[in-house]
């Protein structure tokens, strides 16, 4: 079987802005990433996943582009950015980039030409209509800030067609030229060593009367045109899809295992919250057995948080209502159609919450994608206006800044968490690289584990059901290798009497510790865990 690395890494979420300034201006930038990369070797990770480098009148914390070949002159040079590169590739960490096949900004130069009218060879970049009243039903992504898909544009007297926000109109993929512009961007990037893309938004690219204007064929037709153009030139890259969609639509993304290479398991996602509220393995069992299996050289992105808010778009309304009402128990929290609160808030500092769900995340086949800050249990802040609460400077240590930056803190482009239970002062890389207990010390040994055990990352996954349902356990196995990983999804101790019969003979070793538990034989297996405890055994013999 071939070996894909994609398969086996575990991503680091990045955001520029928010790591390390480097010239004292408040804001962080790529020299200050760069001096920070140590600090990801030694947590173990493999690829870096940064959000978006590109220009940008940062309205959308840029997602909205000016320029898709060059670098914020905020974060550094295109120069900067090749030197973070190169280092990154020496240390053996592998760089992806955002990349925004979607929109533009408003003030990126095609659409300030495009504005002109349809005399400008610009004009049909971009998707325009005489009336608003074309796809209709299409829905509002970003709810609350915008009433419509079409926005009006005095100059060229004509509406154009934004999925997000109103300063992002959409690319037109019925234009050649578009596709084409894009495709010299994908190897702009790759030329420069770039090795891949988490493809921001695909499934908005085409409309057409009649649909939902996602995840047209058209779509992923283009999609597919991306990956052939990959696998001639680039065959190392690879390509994410952030697609919130349900299962089956997902799937689609894989194509034949000739479109994205991975996609976000969007579904997934809230369910793992859900459980460990509803202290029963129902939601996370029910969304696996209804995902369709993926071609082998595939992979799932598996996550529990990102630079968004907690997005309920995959649940049901009664779903949504239940999370809310658990997990936004302050309006404050809530955004568009979900919870803008980091990890460890939304677990309430729950040490052993954190832990669970995390050793889930790493254990079900799919790359775990980590989004800085949580490895060190960051706190967020939710007066901050949009998803800016989840996106503050990270705590380095207990200096001035959080040793983020040298600035004077009025200057910062967002205060440090200072709330007690979160204070910077204790939740920070110095401290814990220090403390063994703590929780950035248990992600680096839960990295290592991972990479121990390919079952992990390659495996196929089976349940194995036992009558106490507040139990989640599966057995995963790759190459001869076979793993059973067992969680207690409640906050109170739990028996479990599980039938392992077809493993009879064998030692199950707890890989966190190494200790050798007594031999499966005929008889139900019996194992006790503590609250929210788990246990992860390589089956040996
Ligand atoms: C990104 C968001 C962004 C949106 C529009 C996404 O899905 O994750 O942060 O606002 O695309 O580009």
């Amino acid at each position: 079987m071939r070996d894909y690395w994609y398969k086996r890494a575990v991503f680091y979420e990045l955001y520029i802005r928010g790591f390390q300034d480097s010239n004292g201006d408040g804001m962080g930038d790529i020299p200050g990433m760069t001096s920070r990369l140590e600090y990801l070797k030694r947590l173990g990770i493999d690829c870096i996943w940064l959000l978006p480098m590109y220009p940008s009148p940062g309205h959308d914390d840029g997602y909205d582009i000016m320029d898709f070949k060059s670098i914020n002159p905020e974060f550094g040079t295109l120069t900067d950015f090749q030197l973070f590169l190169d280092k990154a590739h020496m240390l053996g960490i592998r760089v992806i980039a955002d990349l925004v096949l979607n929109h533009t900004s408003n003030t990126h130069p095609w659409f300030l030409e495009a504005k002109k009218g349809p005399s400008s060879p610009y004009h049909d970049y971009f998707v325009w209509s005489d009336n608003p009243d074309k796809y209709a039903n299409v829905p509002i992504i970003f709810q609350k800030s915008e009433t419509s898909n079409w926005a009006w544009c005095h100059e060229c007297g004509k509406y154009y067609w934004h999925r997000f926000f109103t300063h992002q109109p959409d690319l037109n993929y019925d234009n050649p030229k578009v596709r084409e512009e894009m495709l010299g961007i994908v190897r702009f990037w790759l030329d420069k060593g770039l090795d891949g893309f988490r493809m921001d938004a695909v499934p908005y690219l085409y409309e057409r009367e009649g649909t939902l204007c996602e995840g047209l064929p058209e779509t992923h037709e283009f999609l597919k045109t991306i990956r052939r153009l990959i696998d001639e030139s680039y065959p190392d890259a690879v390509l994410i899809a952030e697609a919130n969609q349900w299962p089956e639509d997902l799937r689609q993304y894989f194509g034949d295992g000739d479109e994205l290479h991975m996609a976000f398991n969007f579904p997934l996602m809230p369910r793992l919250f859900m459980a460990i509220r509803q202290e029963h393995h129902g939601p996370v069992v029910d969304i696996i057995r209804r995902t369709p299996e993926l071609p082998e050289n595939c992979q799932w992105a598996m996550f529990l948080r990102n630079h968004d808010e907690l997005t309920l778009a995959m649940c049901t309304d009664e779903e949504r209502d239940y999370m809310f009402k658990e997990y936004a128990k302050d309006p404050q929290m809530k955004l568009y159609s979900g919870i803008r609160r980091r990890l460890y808030p939304l677990l309430e500092k729950d040490i052993g919450k954190v832990q669970l769900l995390n050793a889930v995340l790493f254990t079900i086949p799919g790359s775990p994608v980590i989004y800085y800050g949580d490895e060190i249990g960051m706190g967020d802040n939710i007066y901050m206006g949009d998803r800016d609460g989840v996106r503050t400077p990270m705590h380095w240590d207990d200096n001035r800044n959080a040793g983020f930056s040298s600035c004077n803190p009025s200057k910062l482009y967002a205060p440090v968490i200072t709330d007690p239970d979160f204070s910077y002062t204790s939740a920070n890389v110095q401290v814990e690289e220090l403390i063994p207990s703590s929780i950035l010390n248990w992600m680096k040994r839960l990295i290592h584990l991972r990479r121990l055990f390919p079952s992990f990352s390659n495996g196929k996954l089976r349940f194995i059901f036992a009558e106490n349902k507040k139990i989640l356990s599966y057995f995963v196995e790759y190459d001869g290798e076979r793993m059973l990983c067992v969680f207690n999804m409640a906050s109170s101790s739990q028996p479990l009497n599980i039938d392992l019969s077809e493993f009879a003979g064998c030692r199950p070793v707890e890989v966190f510790g190494g200790a050798e538990f007594p031999p499966i034989g005929e008889l139900p297996y019996q194992l006790a865990l503590g609250p929210y405890g788990f246990y992860l055994f390589e089956l040996c013999g």
